[in-house]
């Protein structure tokens, strides 16, 4: 990579409904710490959602309320940049360039969209077929060194690099696009569903008893995990015995995430004890930093004009950056260009 380039970290969250814990500590948490080293743009990608089918009013509620979402989390939208994908042309135009850059046997390798599109392929769009390029001209439109994802979206940033390599490559620009670094936490890149510890927590499975969300009452987060799946047997001192144990893994690791150590010391101070005993300090831990935020949520949302301000201004700035790029793109490819 170019040595004088700067570090420049992208990463974007879909609004496609509530924000739930998943996002918070798999992602969001970790933007709001990585504003403090470096450079941030943080997107609310609704040009990603559209893939599959929203409802327009729907659609708007939620940009909305992704924005309050991070706002509400800790994202400081004067520090780093906050805005809304669709509000920024050069992600569609990149994203047409690198369709013609990416190959049709790269997109065929992609685990998700085989996930996503299910048993009825020949019905999914396009979009959704060719949504990692759009990622990819997410990425490198403000040439981003830094990306940091969970680990089901390691696949697309490879192809980001790939797309960025062949570029430079094809085009003979020598470190045009840097090769952007994944940045997957190792403590915890996956929160999983509370009724099944083996599916990542989701907006889209169906029970609310699945997932926790960020703006989710006291009453709601104690039912939930009262409710939440485990086993029978009580908490074990040793890592390697929660090897065949989804759940009670999964909520060991929420809960040392969110009290910031590590699963050894969460095993030493549990080890032995039951289920329900820890379900009650997990609930505590849980309310003393969701309920917070979940209130902030609320708050910002009752103020739609204040967060239009706040995604106009984030969009202004992207923009700013993101015409510089795509005008030497054009360039680069060999279009005509104008003042
Ligand atoms: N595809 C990502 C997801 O579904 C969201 C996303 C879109 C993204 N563009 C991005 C993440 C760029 C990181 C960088 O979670």
């Amino acid at each position: 990579m170019n040595k004088n380039a700067k570090s420049v970290v992208f990463s974007g969250v879909q609004p496609t409904g509530n924000l739930h814990l998943g996002n918070y500590l798999g992602a969001i948490k970790n933007f709001v710490e990585l504003q403090k080293k470096m450079e941030c743009i943080y997107c609310v990608v609704d040009l990603h959602a559209i893939t599959t089918f929203q409802d327009p009013k729907e659609l708007k509620k939620n940009i909305l309320d992704t924005t309050a979402g991070f706002i509400a989390c800790g994202i400081d939208f004067k520090k780093s940049i906050i805005f809304n994908q669709s509000s920024v042309s050069g992600h569609a135009e990149l994203a047409w360039i690198f369709n013609c850059v990416s190959r049709v046997g790269w997109m065929s390798r992609m685990t998700q969209f085989k996930e996503k599109a299910g048993k009825n392929k020949e019905n999914a769009s396009v979009g959704l077929y060719v949504y990692p390029n759009l990622m990819a001209a997410d990425i490198l439109l403000y040439k981003a060194t830094h990306v940091p994802v969970g680990d089901d979206q390691k696949q697309h940033l490879e192809l980001a690099r790939d797309i960025a390599q062949k570029f430079n490559n094809d085009f003979k620009v020598k470190d045009f696009f840097p090769i952007p670094e994944p940045l997957i936490q190792k403590k915890l890149s996956r929160v999983m569903s509370l009724r099944d510890g083996t599916k990542k927590m989701s907006k889209s499975e169906e029970s609310d008893y699945a997932r926790i969300d960020l703006q989710d009452g006291e009453d709601e987060i104690v039912k939930k995990i009262k409710k939440a799946k485990t086993d029978s047997s009580p908490i074990p001192s040793k890592i390697d015995d929660l090897k065949n144990r989804p759940e009670a893994l999964n909520l060991l690791n929420i809960y040392s995430f969110i009290t910031d150590t590590t699963m050894e010391k969460t095993l030493d101070k549990m080890a032995g004890k039951d289920f329900s005993k820890f379900k009650n300090e997990l609930s505590d831990v849980l309310v003393a930093t969701v309920c917070p935020i979940g209130k902030k949520i609320k708050e910002l949302k009752k103020d739609s004009k204040y967060l239009l301000q706040i995604l106009q201004e984030g969009a202004n700035k992207a923009d700013l950056i993101a015409q510089k790029n795509v005008k030497m793109v054009k360039e680069i490819v060999g279009f005509i260009t104008h003042q």
